[in-house]
Order: structure tokens, then sequence, then C-alpha cells
């Protein structure tokens, strides 16, 4: 597919909603494929990054020409979102929608990462992927304290809820958080295309928790959501340190519009619900209206042909969002020890006792015993004699194998 030989025939104004049309009809929590809500999910946090950077672009140009245009594209962008954020129902709690939330987090970083061709791109996914994947067990022994309805009813067990590398050893110093940067000029478009879309994906996760963390009612929950929302703050900075930061606003925009176009098209291809597919289909069309767009101002502005990003304009293979169970374990069993270390992963078994990261974790936990992520697993084997699980095997780590008792160690101490 390429979207450059798919041009609307529509103009921008009929390709714009009324509001009937921007109101769609929620799925279902409790039968809604596991994988529609993560694409509706990834496809919000898309849309409010396309916001966002749309209203920072406006704020560094002095052309009103130039900023009359981007308003044009990013009234849609918001029409997008809001079509897309509302098919999540109103009797979906925050906590609900978290755990669908976290899901994301690994199957989009475990696809994306199996099929990364850049072994550094690849090595921070995975790492950020152990993260996400603790922060789902964290929130689901959370959420079966009401027993209302526990975390397999809503991932439908299409992943694995067992503990991670424990959130209480996330918490690094800030210096160890920036990452390399790539060049989009000469990187492959997957690894162009996929640190943006986790870039996104990790914003409206920190942002989803800035907003709804305070919803929660007083105790371990409300505070979990603290702790985790400032893990969020890590991967964000992460992700954001990998773009290229040598590209001008007009790049970027041709970049965040064919990022856009390809995903829309992906789950267009791959949606299972028929009433969702359409809406993909609609916002592929109205995201190609953007990119001809995009590729129009850079080349009046700037004097740039969209080819020398973008080569010859042709998708790589669609994402398609599967389970990813065992890639999981494998980069578990391999890589649970590991922190960072400036711009590199280190096994914190080797570091040095006088290391930033130690003094810093400690710092910021405190006592173990009043953090949050461990209260909470502590809480439901109080509770009920064990932790909440999902497995289909033992943990692929021995320590993190007994459910009774909470590891606060791996990943986190010297060896
Ligand atoms: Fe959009
Ligand atoms: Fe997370
Ligand atoms: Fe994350
Ligand atoms: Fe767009």
């Amino acid at each position: 597919m390429n979207p450059f030989n798919e041009k609307p025939s529509k103009s921008i104004l009929e390709l714009t909603p009324n509001w009937k049309g921007i109101a769609a009809k929620p799925y279902n929590k409790l039968d809604a494929d596991p994988f529609t809500k993560e694409r509706v999910i990834l496809m919000n946090g898309i849309e409010v990054e396309a916001a966002l950077f749309g209203h920072n672009f406006h704020r560094h140009c002095t052309d009103n020409d130039l900023r009359r245009d981007i308003a044009l594209c990013r009234r849609q962008e918001q029409l997008q979102q809001k079509h897309v954020n509302w098919l999540s129902p109103s009797n979906e709690t925050p906590l609900e929608t978290t755990i669908s939330y976290e899901q994301l987090a690994v199957d989009l970083t475990a696809c994306l990462a199996m099929r990364e061709p850049d072994a550094y791109a690849k090595a921070c996914m995975d790492f950020a992927l152990l993260e996400d994947f603790d922060h789902l067990y964290r929130y689901a022994n959370l959420l079966d304290f009401d027993g209302d309805v526990p975390a397999h009813q809503l991932t439908l067990d299409t992943i694995e809820i067992t503990p991670g590398r424990p959130t209480i050893a996330h918490h690094r110093h800030p210096m160890d958080t920036v990452r390399r940067f790539n060049n989009a000029r000469t990187a492959d478009i997957r690894t162009v295309l996929s640190t943006m879309t986790l870039t996104a994906g990790e914003q409206q996760t920190m942002n989803f928790y800035m907003n709804v963390g305070n919803t929660i009612p007083e105790g371990p929950g409300r505070d979990l959501y603290q702790e985790i929302g400032m893990v969020e703050e890590q991967h964000v900075t992460q992700y954001g340190a990998l773009l290229d930061p040598s590209l001008t606003w007009l790049e970027n925009l041709l970049l965040h519009e064919y990022q856009e176009c390809y995903l829309y098209w992906s789950f267009y291809e791959t949606e299972t619900d028929a009433h969702i597919r359409k809406i993909w289909q609609e916002h592929f069309e109205q995201e190609t209206m953007h990119l001809f767009i995009a590729a129009e101002l850079l080349e009046k502005h700037e004097g740039k042909d969209w080819h020398e990003l973008l080569g010859d304009g042709e998708f790589p293979e669609k994402l398609d969002l599967q389970p990813t169970k065992e890639y999981v374990r494998e980069v578990l069993a391999a890589t649970v020890e590991n922190t960072a270390q400036a711009e590199d992963f280190v096994d914190v078994r080797e570091l040095p006792a006088e290391h930033r990261f130690f003094t810093w974790n400690d710092h910021v936990n405190g006592r173990v015993q009043d953090v949050p992520s461990h209260i909470v697993a502590r809480e439901h084997i109080d509770q009920f004699g064990e932790d909440y699980r999902r497995e289909e095997a033992p943990n692929p780590i021995k320590d993190l194998q007994d459910r009774t008792h909470d590891n606060t160690q791996v990943g986190r101490k010297q060896g």
C-alpha cells in the first residue's frame, strides 16, 4: 500500500464530519476483542499527539498563512480524537481501562520489538516492555480486591498476568532515562514509525494517569497511579529521545501524517469489529488528505520533496496486534535484572554500590513497606493468601514464582 496513490477525491469540508458523525456507539466492555480496545486506546493517543504537536508547531511559527493551513488539519485531528476516544463506554471504570492501557503497552511494544531491525531501538523496547508488563500485574491485583470484574475477564486471557521487572525497581535517576536519537533519513522506516508510535502511546498513558489517578478512592490504588505515572514519565523520555531532533517542524508534520495513514490502514485491515473498522477506514481517508497537504507545505515552504524522508512512500508490513506471550517470556528470562546507565542497559547486579541508580531508587522509594506497587500485591496476599496471576506456566524467573511473597529485590539490588 502506498498512501501517495490514494489522493481523496473529496474536499476537506466534505471529509469533515458533523456532530452525529463523531458520536459513535461505544464497544461492550465485556465482549469486545481486547485488541479492539488496544487499537482504540492507541489511536486516541495518536490523535492526542497530532493535536498537541499541531499546537506546538503553531506556537513556533511566524507565518500566519502556514498557521492557517496547520489549523485546518488540526481541527480534523481533534474531531478524530473525539470520535475514537468516545468508543470507550461510560460503564468502563478508569481501573478497567487501565488494564487495557497496560495490555496495549505490552502487546504493542512486543509486536514492534519483534520486527525491529535496529538493535538499539529493540533493546529500548524490550527494556520498557518488562516494566509495563509488571504494571499490568500490579493493577490487576488492585482490580481483584473488589472481585467485580477480574482482569482476565477483560483481557480474555490474550496476555499472561504475572510479575515482570518489579515496579519498585523502575525508579531511576532522570539522567539514566535519556537515549541516543536516530537519523530519520537513514533509519529503516519501521524504526521511524515504531519509535513515533511508542512515544505517542506512552505519552497517552502518562496523560491518562495524570488525569484519572485522582479519581481513584483513597488507599493503595490512588497512590499506585502516582507511582506508575512517574514510570510512564521515564518511558516517554526514553522514546522521545529516540526521535530525530534535527527534523524541521514541517518534516515532522509529514512524518506524523504518514504514520497516521499507516496505522489507520493497518487497523482497517485487521479490525474484527465491523462498526469500528468503518471508522478506521473513514479516518484513513482523512489522513491521506492531511498527508498530501503536509507534502505540499513542505515543498512550498522549504523546497523539499517528501521522497527525501519517505523514499517511495510504500508502507512496511501492516501492524497486526496479536498475543505476544512467548516473546514476553523470553525477554523476561533474559533481561529482568537490567537497569539503565546513561544511554545503555546494564545488569543491576554488576553496578558499584555508589551508583546513582541505588541512591535515587532508595531515596524515592523510602521504606519498602510504603511503596504502593508493593502494597497492592502484599494486600492481595494478606486478603486471599496469594497474589492474583494468570499464568500458562510458572514465571520464568525463579525469584518471581512465590505467590505468597512479593519480591522487591529483582532488578533493584546488587548481586
Ligand atoms: Fe489524525
Ligand atoms: Fe505502564
Ligand atoms: Fe509505559
Ligand atoms: Fe492527520
